[in-house]
């Protein structure tokens, strides 16, 4: 936790080649969704070390049932306020949905995302087929995190947000996409929703970080939709979700107080994790 943004600024950012050091040296990665400056700010302050400009800004901001309709617009817009309170984190923003359905839109709306809304990294879902795009962005200078598992934006095909990679052979072609995907360049994994032996599965294999939500506890860092940690709204939440607002004065003590779980390991604990049926 820093106590100034003076302290923040004197800290060195956070970079591609830190997160591959924190793995190496068995940090683990905390890291949050932020959409305007003011939360990212008290993000930075307490610790956080990437923060993902997600398309859950569709559900969370918008209002809306899905990831579907969010904008590479609508991501720049809020990934640059977001930019405007970072000092020390690295900053991810989402490809929205079919925002890199062709290799053209991939590097028109990715080099959108990293000029207008000043991204670190770019963000994108879906399995093997996507290494071809990976490497290219990756090979024209686009960092890339490639999110495997629960993908929100193929909702509609998939039916519903539920646990992946539960049968041995989604278990394997799952292992098989991320290899895929980390061959053709990509930096970072995100791995939502599998169970926890998945997780670590995914781990070991992969020669990059591996962030988890939902993936266990082998990962190297984990991820939480910011309203979910502060318990903004009541009613059900997924498994992994943890209130970090209980016994905190204000958000950025909430902020700290899962960043030092993710940090100690304790968060997530077994109950907040997957297992196979
Ligand atoms: O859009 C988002 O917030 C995400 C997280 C759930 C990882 O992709």
């Amino acid at each position: 936790m820093y106590s100034s943004v003076e302290d923040l600024s004197a800290a060195a950012p956070v970079t591609v080649k830190t997160l591959r050091e924190m793995r190496e040296n068995g940090e683990k990665i905390a890291c949050l969704t932020a959409y305007d400056a003011s939360f990212a700010q008290a993000q930075d302050l307490a610790g956080v070390d990437v923060i993902l400009v997600g398309d859950s800004l569709g559900m969370v901001i918008q209002g809306e049932k899905t990831t579907v309709g969010v904008s590479t617009a609508d991501i720049a817009y809020h990934a640059r306020a977001v930019s405007k309170g970072l000092r020390r984190a690295f900053m991810m923003a989402d490809m929205p949905f079919m925002s890199y359905a062709t290799l053209d839109l991939a590097i028109e709306n990715a080099t959108a995302l990293m000029q207008q809304g000043h991204a670190n990294m770019i963000k994108l879902e879906g399995g093997e087929q996507q290494a071809e795009i990976v490497e290219y962005l990756s090979t024209r200078g686009i960092p890339v995190c490639a999110h495997v598992g629960l993908c929100p934006q193929l909702i509609h095909k998939l039916g519903g947000f539920k646990v992946q990679g539960r049968e041995e052979a989604a278990a394997a072609q799952m292992l098989r996409d991320a290899k895929a995907l980390t061959d053709a360049g990509a930096d970072l994994l995100l791995v939502e929703c599998v169970p926890a032996a998945l997780g670590r599965e995914l781990t070991e294999q992969s020669p990059v970080p591996v962030i988890g939500i939902g993936a266990g506890s082998s990962v190297d860092g984990q991820i939480l939709v910011m309203h979910d940690l502060m318990n903004v709204l009541p009613g059900q939440k997924p498994r992994f979700v943890r209130d970090f607002s209980q016994g905190t004065q204000n958000v950025r003590e909430a902020f700290s107080a899962y960043v030092q779980a993710v940090k100690s390991g304790s968060y997530p604990a077994a109950a907040e994790q997957f297992f196979a049926e």
